[in-house]
């Protein structure tokens, strides 16, 4: 049987599907034990673990972190790490590297989140510990699909046959990159959602494609796709992001999910955002009983001790079966003479990080940042 003991996390395609639904399961008998939604809180006292959790977040956070941090705390063991880049040596001009190879020998077990697309392989390649990725960039988040999966089992029964409308940032939110290929692994149709700006960039859409035999639906109006959608998952703006300072702006307001949109929305069709909200979420939806998106979140915190439990080998994995689309493996590409030229992607600002290529949805990628590369070939 499959075991998540020792092993990092960088993207959710690195878990089978069994592995996934398993994963779930585990939480739920996490939320059971903390006493999650609604109930009367902890079935059962903490029992002292002797594990240490280091939380290594470059970029900000609220709920990722404070999720991780509450869920080691949730199974008796100790929290450590840093909330900005500013109080670590990252500050003084020590490498990534450098930095998580020394944390991996205070620590059971590390959490990074990063600015730099592919920071976390950088991490995973460094440490002697497991390494979870929590957020790269715009490239991946997996333990927010983790959080989103969890709430759709919860809500929905199960993921196969749902039809999930992504709206929003698609092209530089992370969240949605990890979510549509493991959405379409599990069986369920996903429709993507965004102004043109803003669209799924085309290795993610090949991704999807590869599981499900075609690429998901794109259009840039929710209105006309909102009737056929079991859930709508929102995204914000990802100001940050764009490539030209103010580039945003173009966009701003581009989309608004109020009670005059969700009066044509199915009775059953959840309102989903991984958070946090700026605007375009009116707060008036928020007594909305199909707006899910605080239960959401709070699923972070068992979806988290599950996971972490699992790597540290406290727990098996409940067995699941699962009909699972499969994903082509990446293989490693060699002979290739280009390079990677995101200018966000890790390789770019981490010299000593060797170029690493593979194959994603047939095209040659960067294997930091998976972003196709433009190179001389082979
Ligand atoms: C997301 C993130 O950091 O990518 N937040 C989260 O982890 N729940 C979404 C976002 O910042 O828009």
């Amino acid at each position: 049987m499959s075991s998540l003991a020792g092993r990092s996390l960088v993207s959710i395609d690195e878990l089978t599907g069994p592995e996934l639904i398993g994963l779930l399961k585990l939480a739920e008998a996490m939320a059971d034990a903390i006493g999650f939604a609604g109930s009367k809180g902890p079935t059962s006292p903490l029992t002292p673990l002797d594990r240490i959790l280091a939380a290594m977040f470059y970029e900000p956070s609220t709920r990722t972190r404070l999720s991780f941090e509450s869920a080691m705390l949730r199974l008796g063991g100790q929290v450590t790490g840093f909330a900005q880049s500013t109080s670590s040596s990252a500050a003084k001009g020590e490498s990534l590297a450098d930095s998580v190879r020394i944390v991996s020998g205070y620590a059971d077990v590390i959490v990074v989140r990063h600015p730099l697309e592919g920071a976390a392989r950088v991490a995973v390649r460094a440490s002697k510990v497991p390494v979870i990725n929590g957020g790269d960039g715009a490239h991946l988040h997996p333990t927010q699909t983790l959080t989103d999966l969890f709430l759709l089992l919860r809500r929905k029964g199960a993921i196969e046959g749902l039809r999930i409308g992504l709206l929003g940032d698609l092209r530089h939110g992370r969240t949605v990159h990890s979510l549509a290929p493991a959405l379409a692994r599990l069986g369920a149709e996903v429709l993507c959602i965004a102004p043109p700006q803003l669209g799924m960039p085309r290795p993610v859409l090949k991704r999807v494609a590869e599981a499900t035999g075609s690429p998901p639906m794109e259009v840039d109006r929710v209105d006309d796709v909102l009737h056929l959608l079991d859930a709508l998952y929102v995204t914000r703006i990802q100001t940050e992001r764009f490539e030209e300072p103010g580039g945003h702006q173009e966009v701003a307001g581009a989309y608004r999910v109020d009670s005059a949109l969700l009066a044509n929305a199915p009775a059953d069709m959840l309102v989903m955002h991984p958070l946090p909200r700026v605007d375009e979420i009116d707060p008036a939806v928020d007594d909305d009983p199909r707006a899910v998106y605080f239960e959401q979140a709070d699923g972070g915190v068992p979806v988290r001790m599950a996971l972490i439990a699992t790597m540290l080998g406290l727990h098996a994995l409940p067995k699941a079966k699962v009909t699972e689309r499969a994903l082509k493996p990446l293989e490693p590409v060699t002979g290739v003479s280009g390079h990677c030229d995101n200018e966000r992607c890790v390789t770019m600002h981490e010299p000593y990080v060797p170029p690493e290529f593979v194959t994603y949805a047939d095209d040659t990628v960067c294997a930091y940042c998976e972003r196709p590369i433009h190179g001389t070939g082979e």
